[in-house]
C-alpha cells in the first residue's frame, strides 16, 4: 500500500522534506535549471520515496542507473546514506541503503555535463555519456532504468534486458518505471507529455516503443526474473507502473 506525501505523518513529511533538499542542493553546482529540475522530480515522483521506503535496494550493492538523465537518484541515495549516518532515519523504514559505486549511463550530453559539475570527484558516483544498448554493464547487484526503456527499440529492449539478466548474479535486482500501454486515456496522456518533452530536450522528433503492463510482465518472466508490479504515478493521471524483477536466488 502506497502511501502518499500528503497523508504522511507530520514526522515522515519533515524527514522527506529534509531528504529532498538535501538531495537538490547538490545540483546548485550544476546550474539553476539542474537544482530546479531535481527540485521538482524529487518532491513530485513517489518512485524515489517508495524506493527507500519499501528497502527495495540492496545495502553495499553495485548499482547501475541506465537512462540516468542528471543523476537524480544517485543524489536522493547519497543523501539518504548521509541523513543516516547522522541518525536522522525513520525509525519505521528499513535502513538507508549504502553503495559500493553508483554508476550511470545517459545518452544526452548535457545531462552528462550537469552530472559531472554535480558529482565531479565523488568517489562513488560516475556518470558516462553513452548508449545503454550498446554499453557493457559490468559486474552489478542491481540495475535501475526509470522511464526510459521506451525510448530504445522493441528488439533493442530485448536485447538489453538479457544482458541485464544475464550480468545480475542470484538474488540480484532489476527495476524499471514502465508506462502500461493497455491503460486507455491515462497512458495515453502520459504518452503525449513524454513525446513533448522529448521533443523539447533532444530536438529529434520522439519515436517511442510502449507495451501492455501484460507484455512487458511476459517478456521479463520469459527471461527468467520474479516480477512484482505495483501502480507508480500518485498524485499524476499517468500510467506509470513500477516492475520489481528479481533473479531467482
Ligand atoms: C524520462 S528521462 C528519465 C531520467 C532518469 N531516469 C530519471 O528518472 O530522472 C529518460 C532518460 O533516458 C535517456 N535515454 C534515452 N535513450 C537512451 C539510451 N539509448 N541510452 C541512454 N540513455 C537514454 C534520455 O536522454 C533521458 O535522460
Amino acid at each position: 500500500m502506497s502511501e502518499t506525501q500528503g497523508d504522511a505523518e507530520p514526522a515522515t513529511r519533515a524527514f522527506l522534506k529534509t531528504l529532498r533538499a538535501d538531495a537538490s542542493r547538490r545540483f546548485w553546482a550544476g546550474g539553476r535549471f539542474a537544482f530546479f529540475h531535481a527540485w521538482g522530480k524529487l518532491g513530485g515522483d513517489p518512485i524515489f520515496r517508495e524506493l527507500l521506503r519499501r528497502g527495495l535496494l540492496p545495502s553495499g550493492a553495485r548499482l547501475l542507473d541506465l537512462g540516468c538523465g542528471q543523476g537524480c537518484l544517485f543524489a536522493w541515495l547519497l543523501a539518504a546514506q548521509s541523513l543516516s549516518e547522522r541518525g536522522q532515519w525513520l525509525p519505521d523504514w528499513p535502513p538507508a541503503p549504502s553503495f559500493q559505486y553508483l554508476r550511470g549511463v545517459e545518452l544526452l550530453p548535457r545531462d552528462v555535463e550537469r552530472a559531472a559539475a554535480t558529482f565531479g570527484g565523488h568517489p562513488l558516483v560516475q556518470v558516462e555519456q553513452g548508449d545503454m544498448t550498446q554499453v557493457d554493464i559490468g559486474s552489478v547487484d542491481a540495475v535501475t532504468i526509470l522511464d526510459a526503456l521506451h525510448y530504445v527499440d522493441h528488439a533493442a529492449q530485448e536485447r538489453l534486458l538479457q544482458r541485464i539478466r544475464a550480468a545480475l548474479p542470484p538474488g540480484g535486482l532489476f527495476l524499471t518505471r514502465v508506462g502500461d500501454a493497455s491503460a486507455g486515456w491515462s497512458f495515453r496522456m502520459s504518452n503525449w507529455v513524454d513525446r513533448a518533452v522529448t521533443l523539447a530536450r533532444s530536438h529529434q522528433p520522439p519515436h517511442l516503443f510502449c507495451r501492455s503492463l501484460g507484455e512487458w510482465q511476459a517478456l521479463l518472466t520469459g527471461l527468467g526474473f520474479e516480477v512484482d508490479t505495483e501502480p507508480m504515478s500518485e498524485g499524476k493521471t499517468f500510467a506509470n507502473v513500477m516492475l520489481v524483477c528479481r533473479a531467482p536466488a
